[in-house]
């Protein structure tokens, strides 16, 4: 395991270049597996979790070739999988192991889909009851990886999902796709929808609209070509290092701005940053646009509800935003946090404050009294790719010198990262 020693900077400038989306690109590389024909796929992200996707899908039966920018996907279609050999290695990716088992759940024979600690330790209920309803059979330990999915015929359920997830969403409309007649999906708030545009564009007829999907199946998906825009959880990290670090402008190109998926800009804009967005584009259904950010005091603000689903990846790296800003600020709703790739609310606490932030933990989110000059620490990231990165950035703004224990994790979603901070970033 690796650690990493950040510096403080004094400010962080020129334009960044991001890896592709990840929840994009997890999606392209499935759904051309189950779409009849040959599909491209450019700017497919780096990401350690979608390269599991992707040697998953191979294990399958899924002819997949990369060179260079391009990856070509060859499937025969939704019914020419062939059960893997061996069991399926998610790795660290919900994504990857909760999508695929709704296509696994739809084929004639048993797989097997595991992942690692972390991946382990998540919960799979949310995805094996409805599953189940649909007429597969999933054995678990306690509704934990490894899952054993006994798949077959299956048919369309209504479903009203208890949290708001895309992975459960996707999870049961992927299922949808294989089973006879309308599956329907309704969360308490609309969660990422590159599902249900994707869908749309492989040729699928699917209704989406204020967290309510639904699809007609058995529908044979046609090859497509999808074009993945750089991903805006990764920017991120560097969009508040932008605001935080004095005498700073970055800019963004390519960059996915889905409305379900920037809520970090519109919670960066509350708090009174300074983020301007033009070259506004739809390319394989999906908007993308320029960014260009630049120092601002930020204020205080409350965020809950609705607005959650759209910031769940970007909590960590707004709380040390928090840190920052002028007065209260509370995170509430937020209770999934507890159940990603480290419980969040706790390890987002326990490292601002060993940096010296005013926070409190309470059981849904977690409340940040600002401005605190923080100072340098020895971080934990618990694993979490999320909890490593926001925690460079926070080092950038500390006073002394910040040691990030256990940096390896950042590979699964951005492992670009320390490059890009190492040539943006000034001393
Ligand atoms: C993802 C959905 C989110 C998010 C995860 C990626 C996806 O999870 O946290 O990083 O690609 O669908 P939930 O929808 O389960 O909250």
């Amino acid at each position: 395991m690796s650690d990493r020693l950040i510096k403080p900077a004094t400010s962080i400038s020129g334009s960044i270049s991001l890896p592709g989306d990840k929840s994009i690109s997890h999606r392209a590389l499935m759904f051309a597996g189950i779409a009849e024909g040959s599909s491209t796929i450019t700017g497919l992200a780096t990401a350690e979790d979608v390269q599991g996707t992707l040697k998953c899908l191979k294990n399958i039966g899924v002819e997949i070739r990369k060179q260079k920018n391009k990856v070509t996907v060859n499937s025969s279609g939704m019914y020419g999988l062939r059960a893997s050999q061996k069991a399926l290695d998610a790795g660290n990716s919900g994504t990857t192991i909760r999508l695929l088992s709704g296509i696994l759940a739809a084929q004639n024979y048993i797989s097997i889909i595991d992942g690692d600690e972390s991946l382990r330790k998540r919960p799979m209920r949310r995805i094996i009851e409805p599953l189940e309803t649909m007429g597969a059979r999933i054995d678990s330990r306690e509704y934990k990886a490894p899952l054993t999915i006994h798949g077959g015929p299956l048919r369309a359920i209504d479903y009203a999902s208890p949290v708001a997830s895309a992975q459960v969403k996707s999870c049961i409309l992927l299922a949808g796709t294989f089973a006879k007649g309308l599956t329907r999906v309704t969360e308490p708030a609309p969660s990422r929808d590159h599902t249900e545009r994707m869908l749309k564009h492989f040729g699928a007829n699917i209704h989406h609209k204020d967290g309510m999907a639904g699809i007609k199946g058995p529908i044979q998906l046609k090859s497509a070509e999808i074009n993945v825009p750089g991903d805006i959880s990764a920017a991120a990290f560097f969009i508040v290092a932008g605001c935080l670090l004095p005498n700073s402008e970055v800019e963004f190109i390519n960059v996915g701005v889905n409305q379900t998926r920037t809520g970090i800009l519109d919670a960066l804009a509350h708090m009174g940053a300074f983020i301007k967005q033009d070259d506004l584009l739809l390319l394989s259904n999906e908007p993308r646009a320029r960014l260009v950010v630049k120092t601002t005091r930020l204020n205080a603000a409350t965020f809950s509800g609705l607005l959650i689903p759209r910031i769940i990846d970007e909590i960590p790296i707004l709380a040390v935003a928090a840190t920052q800003a002028e007065g209260t600020t509370t995170f509430r709703d937020a209770g999934e946090l507890r159940v990603k790739e480290s419980d969040r609310i706790a390890t987002i606490v326990e490292n601002l404050k060993r940096m010296g932030a005013n926070v409190r933990e309470t059981k849904d989110g977690m409340v940040i009294q600002g401005p605190t000059a923080l100072k340098g620490a020895e971080i934990d990231s618990y694993g979490d790719h999320r909890i490593a990165m926001s925690f460079s950035i926070a080092g950038l703004i500390a006073d002394g010198e910040t040691l990030i224990k256990n940096i390896d994790c950042v590979d699964t979603s951005f492992p670009e990262f320390f490059t890009i901070l190492d040539y943006s970033c000034h001393a």
